[in-house]
């Protein structure tokens, strides 16, 4: 299934670190800077300002099956995430829990607060494959625990969490479940209302196919009147135009969140991109993808090369990473594999990652197969 027809030389076959940017998204964020260095505020006027995250919010709450009133923008998602960190405020006494394989912008703001608040911060061991038993989360999880924050899906090696469990787990001790989703949204259906999670934050650049600049946060409404915003702005005030530095009375829904100016194009062009995957269902594309993802598997067993990623039903994803044989750099071969073929892969914490998405063929993996096998041998 190839739905975009950009003119480029290279496969990309590595969602996982930046997409080539979905053409629909490109041309909604190209339109808007045109517009912008045209005519300035003539043609992106105080009430465009003030709607411009709507579309992005209104695609997003159709991806994940929720309100628009729970969806809000941001430019990425760490900005997020430090925001919901700094608002929730883990309180001395009190611990947060996550994993030590996570990305590290799932963990650092919970432990920037928790450095101010004297909160503990409690990470789940791997082993080498960077596996975290998802036992070893839940056997941190105490009476003392106020948040558990996760990848869905860990970057380095696509092992998925199931939410449900974990926001079980956490609501059963007065926690809350905070899911960076930024390895999952836009490849794995997410039900945001019905999983648990009572946030959920994904940037846009990857799995949704936008650009740098622009991300998306799910706010539960069971959390959303605790929360006080960690950065604030003009445009926290509900009324954004009602310019006053006297007071700020924050809206009711998740747009509390948004503060500020973004790159709205960054954002207009999310919302094209979320909008295609909507159109052709995310169910359609995680089977796409699981698709692919088997056949980077079954390649990879074909020349003998390691598969690290979880393999369960349960435990997989679209992301695979692959342990090289002995002496092997990834770092090598994902080069040679970008200079001589032309092919995007990533090495991360030493193994090759693999991970294609929709726009991605069988052949585009096939492709990389061989490449692999002339330069291993
Ligand atoms: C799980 C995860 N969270 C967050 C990020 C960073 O997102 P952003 O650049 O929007 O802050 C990444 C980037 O690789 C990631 O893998």
């Amino acid at each position: 299934m190839v739905i975009g027809d950009i003119l480029s030389d290279w496969t990309n076959l590595s969602f996982a670190n930046v997409a080539t940017t979905s053409p629909a998204a490109h041309n909604a964020s190209l339109a808007w800077s045109d517009a912008l260095a045209r005519g300035g505020a003539a043609e992106f006027d105080g009430e465009a300002e003030k709607n411009g995250m709507l579309p992005l919010r209104q695609a997003t709450s159709r991806l994940l099956s929720c309100g628009i009133e729970d969806v809000c923008v941001g430019s990425s998602a760490t900005e997020l995430l430090c925001s919901i960190a700094w608002a929730v405020w883990p309180e001395k006494g009190s611990n947060v829990v996550s994993t030590r394989s996570s990305f590290p912008s799932t963990v650092y703001p919970w432990s920037r607060v928790a450095e101010s608040s004297g909160a503990e911060i409690r990470l789940a061991e791997h082993d080498s494959n960077l596996y975290t038993n998802p036992k070893d989360i839940l056997e941190l999880i105490d009476e003392s625990t106020s948040v558990v924050t996760l990848s869905h899906i860990e970057f380095s090696n696509g092992q998925r969490y199931d939410i449900e469990k974990f926001a079980k787990a956490a609501h059963s001790v007065g926690a809350i479940l905070v899911i960076d989703a930024t390895q999952s949204m836009g490849m794995f259906p997410i039900d945001a209302p019905s999983c648990g999670a009572d946030v959920i934050v994904s940037s846009g650049y990857k799995w949704l196919r936008g650009t740098y600049g622009a991300a998306v946060g799910y706010i539960s409404p069971s959390v959303r009147s605790n929360l006080n915003p960690g950065l604030v702005g003009f445009r926290s005030h509900a009324d954004i135009w009602d310019l006053r530095a006297d007071r700020m009375e924050l809206p009711e829904d998740a747009s509390k969140f948004e503060y500020t100016t973004i790159h709205f194009g960054a954002a207009l062009g999310l919302a094209a991109a979320v909008e295609e995957i909507c159109e052709i269902g995310i169910e359609e594309v995680w089977k796409h993808d699981l698709i692919l993802a088997e056949a980077v598997v079954n390649g990879a067993n074909h020349l003998g090369i390691g598969v690290v990623s979880p393999m369960s039903a349960e435990e997989r994803s679209a992301i695979v990473s692959l342990r090289l044989p002995d002496g092997i750099s990834s770092e090598v071969v994902a080069k040679r594999l970008q200079d001589e073929y032309s092919i995007l892969v990533t090495s991360r914490s030493g193994f090759l990652r693999v991970s294609p998405h929709i726009d991605n063929s069988v052949e585009q993996v096939y492709s990389l197969i061989s490449a692999l096998e002339e330069i291993l041998n």
